[in-house]
């Protein structure tokens, strides 16, 4: 069966809405990891067949500092070797800067980017939400 993994950072749970949507949208016919980046293994996205991964805007336009930029980090010097992957995040008054930067990053690091990075104002909506659930549809038949 096939795996996917969702690793998620969320300070105020609207990131977390996302992941768990992109979740709901994964579940057929896979096997779904749904985890915290606090609690995530690189091994999560090496051993996955496609990956989502959501954070945030933070900082100005940056990654959540503690946590997820050192995640992200630890995999600059291996290559991810064409792994199908999505991001996601949640946002307020930027103009998405930080996903289209981080889109760009995961593709130097060798992932296959499957679509550019899902973004949703604050809490994510109805259109989001469906949008979340294409993306798992999508990683799930990647
Ligand atoms: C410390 C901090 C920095 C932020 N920086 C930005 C930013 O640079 N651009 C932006 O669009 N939103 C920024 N935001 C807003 C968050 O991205 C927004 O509140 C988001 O919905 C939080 O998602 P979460 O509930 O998953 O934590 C910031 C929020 C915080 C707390």
């Amino acid at each position: 069966m096939k795996k996917i993994s969702i690793v998620y950072w969320s300070g105020t749970g609207n990131t977390e809405v996302m992941a768990q949507a992109v979740s709901k949208g994964a579940q057929d016919n896979c096997e779904v990891k749904l985890v915290t980046v606090e609690e995530a293994t690189k091994e999560d996205i090496l051993n996955a067949d496609a990956v989502a991964i959501g954070c945030p805007s933070m900082g100005a336009e940056e990654l959540e500092p503690e946590y997820m930029e050192p995640f992200i980090a630890s995999f600059e010097n291996i290559d991810l070797n064409n792994k199908p992957m999505i991001l996601f995040g949640s946002y307020d008054w930027g103009d998405g800067e930080w996903m289209r930067e981080w889109d760009e990053r995961m593709k130097k690091y060798g992932a296959n980017i499957l679509e550019e990075g899902l973004i949703a104002h604050l809490t994510p909506e109805g259109e989001d939400l469906s949008k979340c659930e294409e993306i798992g549809k999508k990683l799930a038949n990647a």
